[in-house]
């Protein structure tokens, strides 16, 4: 397992590229599954994920080519509807594969995804969707079964949003008999960007990006070539870290509508932000100053960016609170700031954050993805060295990170540590 390394105190200067998107990159990976024909997607992050959706592809039958960016699927005839535990424990979203599993092959078998560091995450709202379409499901030894002579259309209201319930159901109603309507869907803009790859495959998915998306059922798809949106959260998370003292980072590849919400708030803490030609450029403020955030679905403030904001508000010079509304436990980030000296309580899913003159650097633990892009800041920010352990969650969603820092002049290396 290797550990990141950092010395903070210094400041970010430079351009970063951001990368493909993870969270667009694995449903159009999955939607590969809807076709017996060849597609190729382009601009893929490399990312652990990335690699594991291309692995579970594999292991159901199809050919898989993967060089730098780029992905061929071919999904000629593949049979196989089982996606085993061991892969799938590895990575929540492969219940990605579960829609077009049983929209193409009338069933699917795929390990229940079970819960993690950041909450229960049940998929009952998927499950229902695909009973309303007419598939039999069947939860037992810890696979959900699904099956369906051919899903056929219909009106789904989600109670709660979310984000791959949305996906699994827009997936599976494009081969559907008749018109699926799902009501309260997610607006995330992966979710545009997979109906617009769905689409390029020949599906009539109309309203993506809005809370009614409409799917008209069509009988097959052929392949598609396309290329993933870049990634609205590896921007922020840099966005963020471009607050630290005497920074000034250029973005380049994100529009700034992905990131308006979090822009909006960094502009309340005093930074300033330009939208570019070819990018967003945030400069520093001079003076830190604390702002509240509450999470909520897209377009309002992410939750996957919620960590990596509380690390930035442990030095702003005053108190913030911090409203956590999408998962019950994502603030598993919170022990290792305070034992770097950040002063945090926390109140139900709220933190109040007490801004501290300065972080010290010290060892400290990666629990999930986010939580760890969260101490990679807090160790930027920090005097002295933190070395940040279980690196792998931050494999999962960052590509080559210590990397891009680094370009922007930070002092942070990735050491290989031998058990
Ligand atoms: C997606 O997860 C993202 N993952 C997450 O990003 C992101 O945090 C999340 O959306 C919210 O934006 C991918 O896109 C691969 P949800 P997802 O279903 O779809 C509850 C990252 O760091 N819920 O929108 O699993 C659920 O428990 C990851 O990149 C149900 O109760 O999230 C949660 O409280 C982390 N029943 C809320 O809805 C269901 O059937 C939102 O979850 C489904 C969800």
């Amino acid at each position: 397992m290797d550990k990141i390394v950092i010395e903070g105190g210094r400041p970010l200067r430079g351009k970063i590229k951001v990368s493909g998107s993870k969270n667009a990159a694995l449903p159009i990976l999955a939607a590969t599954l809807l076709t017996k024909g060849k597609s190729e997607i382009r601009n893929l992050p490399g990312l652990a994920d990335v690699h594991t959706m291309g692995k579970l592809l594999k292991d159901l039958g199809l050919k898989i080519q993967l060089w730098g960016s780029k992905m061929k699927v071919h999904a000629n005839g593949y049979q196989r509807h089982i996606a085993a535990y061991e892969l799938v424990k590895t990575m929540r979203a492969s219940v990605l594969v579960l829609g077009p599993l049983v929209a193409r092959l009338g069933k699917a078998k795929v390990s229940l995804p079970g819960g993690c560091a950041i909450g229960a995450r049940p998929i009952q709202l998927h499950l229902k969707g695909l009973e309303a379409m007419g598939a039999k499901i069947k939860v037992e030894h810890g696979y959900v079964e699904a099956e369906a002579k051919r899903l056929h259309g219909a009106t789904i209201h989600f109670d709660t949003v979310t984000v791959t319930g949305t996906e699994n159901l827009m997936m599976a109603a494009t081969l559907a008999e008749g018109t699926t309507v799902l009501e309260n869907a997610a607006r995330e803009p992966e979710i545009t960007d997979l109906a617009n790859f769905l689409n390029a495959m020949g599906a009539k998915v109309r309203g993506a990006g809005t809370s009614t998306i409409t799917i008209e059922g069509v009988e097959q798809l052929q392949g598609g070539t396309y290329s993933v949106m870049p990634d609205r959260i590896e921007a922020g998370t840099f966005l963020i870290a471009a607050c630290l003292p005497g920074s000034q980072v250029l973005l380049q590849g994100i529009p700034y509508e992905y990131v308006e919400a979090l822009s909006l708030k960094l502009q309340d803490c005093g930074a300033k932000v330009e939208v570019k030609k070819d990018g967003i450029q945030l400069s520093a403020p001079k003076k830190l100053k604390p702002v509240d955030i509450s999470t909520a679905p897209y377009p309002g403030f992410a939750t996957d960016l919620q960590a990596q904001f509380m690390a930035l508000m442990t030095v702003a010079e005053g108190t913030s609170v911090i409203r956590e509304n999408i998962f019950e436990n994502r603030f598993m980030h919170v022990g290792e700031l305070i034992r770097m000296g950040a002063e945090i309580q926390l109140e139900g899913n709220s933190a109040v954050i007490r801004g501290v003159k300065a972080l010290s650097g010290a060892p400290i633990m990666a629990t999930d993805l986010r939580a760890s892009a969260s101490l990679v800041i807090a160790g930027l920010a920090a005097q002295g060295i933190t070395e940040i352990n279980r690196v792998y969650h931050i494999d999962r969603g960052y590509e080559k990170i210590e990397k891009k820092f680094r370009k922007l002049g930070a002092r942070v290396k990735r050491v290989k540590v031998r058990y």
